[in-house]
């Protein structure tokens, strides 16, 4: 069986989420479903990021050690993610013994191979972003990404030799086209950070305490991208790479990230990997932002709700289908409820609930719930089965290219197909005529296999949805391999009664 591991970036332990955190995490879910359903040993892991000096003083305003704000405040994300049924398969807290080990050890060895040496830091410091500027990098003497105070420090310090990888990255980047996608955010990297030169990097701190310390200088902290980016392997029992997962799972196949720390991930971490001699991800992909009036989502603006609002107002399939559906892959998309109510109502009430229920409704109605194929096949069944049959390539096609919109939105054109289809063939007036019962037949047939295909293809990105489905249809016909062929459904089981799968929701 292939293997194929994907990453979500750890978060930083929050009690407001918004949902653009969600995006990521609903985006890496749906590719992970996906590579599950067409027969991948897949392993899907998130976490979270638990150090920092801005974990340290959030936790001293709660009046909570670091580890007891950050043991409290972990389930959010934990049921953040089961209330949008993330099906991650590991999930690391990088306050864990043996990441904290492991990230001790690989420190050591980087400092023992000369990779790591010891001088003085003196210079800018962004602590929300946790990020380190040199002046030419600011924008107006702030932080280049938040744009929020910078911080001046000057302390003893361990540094990371990056300039000493500079060619090597780019040669890598060369040999490797598809590493950094969308291709706008590596020539981003390569024009912005790595041809004006890559400086050592700070990889330690001495002035506050919340992070892993340096075993052999506990004075000094491993600096939290060090510690956060070596999650990725950790997890997997490195250093150890004789552990049954690393061997399994190294190297990732795809790093899911959001355009802001794509930086890190392509620069400071292959590096590390490089330095490390372990090999590269085969991919990172770096999203755009989910914004709303054009702007970012923040919680001083005060301009979000918490996602699980929505999820209790209009089901969670309708907030993943937004979210999926909305945005092209890689672009900034806005975020809004009228948009998300519009998009529930016209793709899932309308388009993919109507044709379900009025297809159920007609087999009960006309036939008892029975399903039959007598099989007397028109011109008109051929092209729908065409298009039913063709989407097997066009999604895999789409979804290798994590153009998850698009994949979406090739289903939603065959489900349209469908209604047309029965527009077109009106079923009601054959089944005013006895001779053209199994004329009848064959078109229900039809319907409820095309529906069985397409609930099959949107298993990984509405879950709970197609579950429903497949119970309607009373169906063990739900593996990805009876997708090659138009006609498994099962003939003479009885239907289950249609439920309302979306309800239309009024813009109030
Ligand atoms: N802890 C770091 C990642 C370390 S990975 C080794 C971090 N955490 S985060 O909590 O700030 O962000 C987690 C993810 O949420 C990132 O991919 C980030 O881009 C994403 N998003 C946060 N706000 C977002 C939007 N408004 N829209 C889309 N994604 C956004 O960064």
């Amino acid at each position: 069986m292939p293997k194929y591991y994907i990453t979500t970036p750890i978060y930083y332990p929050s009690a407001n989420f918004h949902i653009g955190h969600c995006y990521t995490t609903i985006i890496a879910d749906a590719i992970a479903r996906y590579k599950r359903l067409t027969g991948y040993d897949v392993f899907f892991q998130t976490g979270t990021d638990e150090h920092g000096e801005k974990i340290e003083k959030k936790a001293q305003e709660a009046g909570l050690t670091p580890k007891e704000y950050v043991d409290k405040i972990i389930e959010n994300a934990k049921d953040l993610w089961a209330s949008l049924g993330i099906s991650y398969d590991y999930f690391i807290r990088t306050t864990d013994k043996n990441h904290e080990e492991a990230v001790q050890k690989i420190f050591k060895k980087l400092y023992d191979q000369g990779d790591i040496y010891k001088g003085e830091y003196k210079g800018l410091y962004c602590v929300p972003c946790e990020s380190f500027w040199t002046e030419a990098q600011t924008v107006e003497g702030k932080c280049p990404d938040c744009g929020r105070e910078l911080k001046l420090v000057s302390e003893e310090a361990y540094f990371f030799k990056l300039s000493k990888y500079q060619d090597k990255l780019i040669q890598f980047y060369d040999e490797h086209p598809d590493f950094i996608l969308p291709l706008s955010r590596k020539n981003e990297m390569l024009n912005n950070f790595i041809k004006p030169g890559l400086e050592d990097l700070c990889v330690s701190r001495t002035s506050f305490k919340w992070g892993i310390p340096v075993d052999f200088d506990p004075k000094h902290v491993v600096y939290v991208w060090v510690d956060a980016l070596s999650n990725y392997i950790t997890s997997l029992g490195y250093p150890d790479e004789n552990s049954e997962l690393y061997q399994k799972y190294w190297p990732a196949d795809l790093h899911l990230v959001g355009k802001e720390i794509v930086r890190f991930h392509t620069i400071i971490w292959p590096c590390m990997l490089m330095a490390l001699n372990v090999p590269l991800p085969k991919q990172v992909f770096g999203h755009g932002w989910l914004k709303i009036d054009g702007g970012k989502i923040s919680k001083s603006l005060g301009n979000y709700k918490d996602p699980r609002e929505y999820i209790n107002a209009y089901g969670v399939d309708a907030v993943r289908y937004y979210a999926l559906r909305e945005v092209p892959f890689g672009n900034d998309g806005n975020f809004s409820e009228e948009a998300l109510i519009a998009r529930t109502n016209t793709d899932l009430a309308n388009t993919l609930g109507n044709l379900v229920n009025r297809t159920i409704s007609m087999a009960h109605k006309y036939f008892d719930g029975i399903v039959t194929n007598p099989e007397v096949k028109e011109s008109l069944d051929e092209e729908l089965i065409t298009s039913v049959l063709n989407l097997k390539d066009i999604v895999e096609t789409k979804m290798n290219e994590l153009k998850v919109n698009e994949a979406i939105d090739e289903i939603m054109e065959v489900l349209r197909k469908c209604n047309k289809y029965i527009d077109d063939t009106t079923p009601w007036s054959l089944a005013k005529d006895e001779t053209k019962k199994d004329r009848l037949a064959t078109i229900l047939y039809n319907l409820l296999e095309s529906i069985r295909h397409c609930a099959i293809y949107l298993s990984p990105f509405i879950p709970t949805t197609s579950a429903t489905i497949f119970q309607e249809l009373n169906t063990n016909q739900t593996s990805y391999d009876t997708l090659s062929h138009f006609g498994n459904l099962e003939l003479n089981l009885k239907l289950n009664e249609p439920k309302i799968l979306f309800q239309r929701i009024d813009i109030k």
